[in-house]
């Protein structure tokens, strides 16, 4: 078969803007060559409906002992009974944790999305705000930080069966211990979505969800740093998790009713060839490197932060715990919208955001989210964010001089020289 070079022309133009660009994207990240070559092995063309030992298909001998090695590992990263590492994606965990939890038009009670939480939390136009009775929490105005009171309230008074903790867009850090004991006054469960802080939470560096909820989801690709991906931990699995009377016994250990929730479930067969990077990238977050790397991602949004403020711009909750950080442009006369679409011309990429309490439409939005993981792996430190701000500001302050833009772009283009990406692939 003739090579198809109208794909890996494009495949290696993506490549070129990466490598050109400031990523600023708080929810991406680079992997390792070492997982992307994983992801392009011949693992993609087996079928392994089921678990390791226990599948629908023969020839699973090798297939087993890559899944298995992913899931031990990822359970030495957390110190966890359970891990589940088919989900296809964050979304894909959400769907099978809640499939596996509630039944339909079940209460749930999460962040708002329009204050940083994620559409799998309840929203309307998403699985979990059509399959169940969705309630929400906001941040407070003035601090931007979660309101515990609204959600102890609301708990107290919707009786949700599940309480979702966890964010696209909120910078600071998560009082788990405080939604747990709520939950237990009204015997809900406790889930944390820990999708975009996982890297740092596997490093220590933030507080652990895992001793205060039941279930933990998470995407493997932001600050954990794999490939695109879930997963579904548990720190202890349960018997019986619903007190029913007579449980059978397949379904009395709540780890059997969430394997049973992605396959068959909400999945067919497991991505084996994501699941290998997925343990390649777990082996990587085991080393003492990626320790030092999620200590970095710390100092360098706090870096940014403070550059930020310095020259003016309003941070929601006034600065960052973790790795990113929801800039409120209003005081600078500029939409979300406008500033990313200005800035992506100058190869600064980032994504326009809702800040809490936006009179913008989500397409338009008065924020900007952003966010340090990539740059981090790309070798930036402390002392390269208030260069990063200054171009970025530069970019905004002159939002619509084409000249100034083109210049950036270039500045831009020669800072990121200094940090190589994948140098080995280009041709
Ligand atoms: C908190 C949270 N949960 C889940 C997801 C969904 O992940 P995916 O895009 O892999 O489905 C995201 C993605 O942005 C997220 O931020």
């Amino acid at each position: 078969m003739q090579r198809d070079t109208i794909v890996f022309n494009l495949i290696n133009q993506e490549l070129e803007r990466q490598q050109h660009g400031i990523e600023l994207i708080a929810s991406e990240n680079f992997t390792s060559l070492q997982v992307m070559e994983a992801m392009g092995t011949s693992l993609t063309n087996k079928y392994a409906e089921g678990y390791p030992g226990r599948r629908y298909y023969g020839g699973c001998e090798i297939i087993d002992q890559v899944e298995q090695l992913a899931i031990d590992r990822l359970k030495q990263i957390f110190n966890c009974e359970y891990a589940n590492v088919q989900p296809h994606s964050g979304a894909q965990a959400n769907a099978a944790l809640m499939l596996g939890v509630l039944q339909p038009g079940d209460k749930i009670l999460g962040l708002d999305l329009s204050m940083g939480g994620h559409l799998t939390h309840g929203s309307p136009v998403n699985f979990s705000g059509k399959l169940y009775e969705a309630h929400f929490y906001t941040v407070k105005k003035d601090t931007g930080l979660i309101d515990y009171d609204m959600l102890e309230e609301k708990a107290r008074t919707v009786k949700p069966k599940l309480i979702i903790c966890g964010a696209s867009a909120y910078s600071r850090d998560i009082d788990y211990g405080r939604i747990r004991k709520v939950a237990d006054e009204i015997n809900a469960f406790v889930m944390c979505d820990m999708a975009h802080p996982a890297g740092l939470i596997a490093k220590g560096l933030l507080n652990s969800p895992f001793d205060d909820c039941h279930f933990v989801t998470s995407t493997t690709h932001k600050t954990l740093r794999g490939p695109r991906g879930g997963i579904i931990l548990m720190k202890k699995d349960f018997e019986n998790p619903f007190g029913l009377k007579d449980v059978k016994s397949k379904t009395r250990m709540m780890s059997n009713i969430l394997d049973m929730a992605v396959f068959p479930g909400t999945q067919g067969g497991p991505l084996e060839h994501v699941i290998a990077a997925k343990a390649v990238s777990f082996g990587e977050i085991l080393t003492d490197d990626f320790t030092a790397y999620a200590k970095q991602i710390q100092k360098n949004a706090q870096a940014m932060a403070k550059a930020f403020t310095a020259k003016g711009y309003n941070i929601i909750s006034g600065g960052t715990d973790n790795h990113l950080m929801l800039i409120d442009l209003r005081n600078k006369n500029l939409t979300g919208k406008k500033a990313q679409e200005t800035l992506d011309k100058a190869h600064i990429t980032l994504n326009k955001n809702a800040v809490p309490y936006d009179d913008k439409s989500p397409f338009v939005t008065s924020g900007i989210r952003v966010g340090v993981p990539a740059i981090t792996t790309r070798g930036m430190k402390e002392e390269h964010m208030p260069l990063v701000v200054a171009l970025i500001d530069r970019v905004l302050m002159n939002i619509d001089d084409q000249k100034t833009i083109a210049a950036v772009s270039h500045e831009v283009k020669d800072l990121m020289k200094q940090f190589p990406l994948y140098p080995q692939l280009n041709k």
